[in-house]
C-alpha cells in the first residue's frame, strides 16, 4: 500500500527539475506542539515534507540540491540515543536516512548551525516557504546573514528567495496510482465507518458516543486518525457548519449530520451523511435531502474533465435555488436569485476542494483569473448542503432547524469521474434499508 521509495526519489527529481542549478530547496519537518504542560499532541508530519521525503520523524530538515556532486538530497534528522529511544522510540538516525529513506548524504539535526551555511553558500536561488515556521524563518535568515557577512572573505549569499510551495503544490494536485489506491482503501475505511453509525445509531444516544463508532472503525482498519475533528450534529446542531463539540443527545425525529473521514498514511477522506436518527425521514426532512441529493448528483455529473473547476458548484446551485422556489423557501425568478446569490442564506459554503494529504487540500483553484480546468488525477469533494437556520421565520416552521449536507470524494478521470466513497449509501430508501438492517 505504501509510497515506494522510487516514487519519493522521482517526486524529488521532478521538483529540482524546475528549480534549476543554482539553487537549493530548504523544508523543516513539522514541530511538535505542547497540549498542555508536558503531554504533546500527537505528531503529525507536514505534509510537503512527508510528500517529499516519507520521513515520519520531528527535529528533521530536507534540502534538495540540484547539480551537487556529493549527492543532491541531504536528510538532517535526530541521532540515534539509547536512552531517548527507551523511553520515545525508534529513530531512523542519518544512518537509516540514507540506508532506508533515500538520503544522498545525512547529518545530525544538531549540527545544522555548523553545515547547512556550506550548503547554501554559493547557490543563487533559495526555495523555501516564508512564514509557515517563525522559529525557522528565524534561523535560515541567521544561516544566511553568517554567509553575507563574509562576503568580503568571498562568500556568496544567495540573492533570491522563491516559494518552494509554487510547483509542489501542483505536484500535489495530480495523484498518482499508488496515491489513488491508499485514498481509495481510506474512502472505503471512511464508509464503512458511516454505515456502522447509520446502523447503530439510536434516540438517546450522545453525539460524542456516535462519534465513537467512527472513530472505533477508523482504528480497527488501521488508520490512527480521523483527517480532521469529526462532525456529530443532531438536530439544528446540524445548521453549525463547524460544529465538533457533540456533546448533546440525539432525539428521537431529528437528522443527524456527521462529516467525519479516516487519515491513512497521512491521506484524507472526508465523507458527509446526513441520516434520522430514528432510521425514517420525516417528509420535510425528506424533501430538502432529496433536493440536496438531486444538487450533488448534478455536481458529480459535471465533475468530468471537459468542465472547469466551477461547473459543478454552478450545478448545485441551480439545482438548490430551483428547488428552494419550488418548496416556497425562497420565491422570485430563478435566475434572479442565482444572479444575487439568495441560495446564500441557506448554502453559505463552496461545493468542494481538492483531497489529498491535507483534508482541504493545496492546489490553485484558478490560473491567471480564470477557472482551473478538471483532469485526471486529481481528487476532490463535493459537498453541496442546505441549512435551515432554527430561527429563521421568514420560512415555513417546518423547515427550520434542518441542517443537510452531502458530501462523496471524487477522482477526476480520463472520461468522468470514480466516486471513491460510493460503499456508503445515501438514496433515502437505501439509508432507510441499512438503518432497518436490511441493507
Ligand atoms: N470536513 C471538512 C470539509 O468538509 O471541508
Ligand atoms: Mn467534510
Ligand atoms: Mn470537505
Amino acid at each position: 500500500m505504501t509510497i515506494s521509495a522510487k516514487e519519493y526519489a522521482r517526486r524529488r527529481q521532478d521538483l529540482m527539475a524546475t528549480m534549476g542549478p543554482n539553487s537549493i530547496a530548504i523544508l523543516p519537518a513539522a514541530p511538535e506542539r505542547t497540549r498542555n504542560r508536558d503531554v504533546e499532541y500527537p505528531y503529525r508530519q507536514n505534509s510537503d515534507f512527508w510528500y517529499l521525503t516519507g520521513f515520519g520523524e520531528p527535529e528533521a530538515v530536507m534540502v534538495l540540491l540540484p547539480g551537487r556532486e556529493h549527492g543532491e538530497y541531504v536528510l538532517f534528522c535526530r541521532e540515534r540515543d539509547r536512552t531517548m529511544e527507551i523511553w520515545n522510540g525508534y529513530r531512523a538516525g542519518p544512518d537509516g536516512a540514507v540506508s532506508d529513506f533515500g538520503a544522498d548524504d545525512a547529518f545530525p539535526i544538531n549540527d545544522i548551525d555548523e553545515i547547512l551555511p556550506g550548503l547554501i553558500e554559493g547557490r543563487e536561488r533559495v526555495y523555501y516557504d516564508l512564514g509557515h515556521d517563525a522559529d525557522f524563518d528565524r534561523r535560515l535568515m541567521g544561516w544566511v546573514n553568517s554567509i553575507r557577512e563574509r562576503v568580503r572573505s568571498g562568500a556568496q549569499p544567495p540573492g533570491e528567495f522563491v516559494a518552494l510551495a509554487h510547483h509542489l503544490h501542483d505536484m500535489r494536485l495530480f495523484k498518482s496510482a499508488a496515491e489513488v489506491k491508499i485514498m481509495r482503501r481510506a474512502a472505503s475505511i471512511s464508509a464503512g465507518a458511516h454505515v456502522r453509525a447509520m446502523r447503530t445509531v439510536r434516540p438517546g444516544m450522545a453525539e460524542y458516543q456516535l462519534e465513537a463508532e467512527y472513530l472505533h472503525e477508523f482504528m480497527r482498519h488501521g488508520s490512527r486518525s480521523p483527517a480532521y475533528p469529526s462532525i456529530v450534529g443532531g438536530g439544528a446542531n446540524g445548521c453549525i457548519l463547524h460544529y465538533i463539540e457533540n456533546s448533546q443527545t440525539l432525539n428521537d425525529g431529528d437528522l443527524v449530520l456527521v462529516d467525519a473521514g479516516c487519515e491513512l498514511e497521512n491521506y484524507a477522506s472526508d465523507i458527509t451523511r446526513t441520516f434520522p436518527v430514528n432510521g425514517t425521514f420525516s417528509k420535510p426532512q425528506r424533501a430538502l435531502y432529496e433536493l440536496v441529493l438531486a444538487s450533488q448528483y448534478a455536481a458529480i455529473e459535471a465533475t468530468h474533465p471537459d468542465n472547469h473547476w466551477n461547473v459543478p458548484h454552478e450545478a448545485v446551485v441551480k439545482v438548490l435555488t430551483q428547488g428552494l422556489v419550488d418548496l416556497g423557501l425562497l420565491s422570485g425568478e430563478v435566475s434572479e436569485l442565482i444572479e444575487t446569490e439568495a441560495y446564500r442564506r441557506f448554502f453559505m459554503h463552496r461545493t468542494g476542494h481538492w483531497l489529498g494529504l491535507d483534508v482541504h487540500d493545496v492546489g490553485d483553484y484558478r490560473i491567471q483569473e480564470q477557472w482551473r480546468q478538471l483532469e485526471p488525477g486529481m481528487v476532490l469533494t463535493v459537498e453541496p448542503g442546505l441549512y435551515v437556520a432554527p430561527d429563521d421565520d421568514t420560512v415555513d416552521e417546518q423547515w427550520r432547524g434542518i441542517g443537510i449536507r452531502i458530501e462523496d470524494d471524487v477522482l477526476v478521470t480520463k472520461d468522468g469521474c470514480e466516486v471513491l466513497t460510493h460503499e456508503v449509501p445515501k438514496d433515502v430508501a437505501d439509508i432507510e434499508a441499512v438503518m432497518r438492517g436490511n441493507g
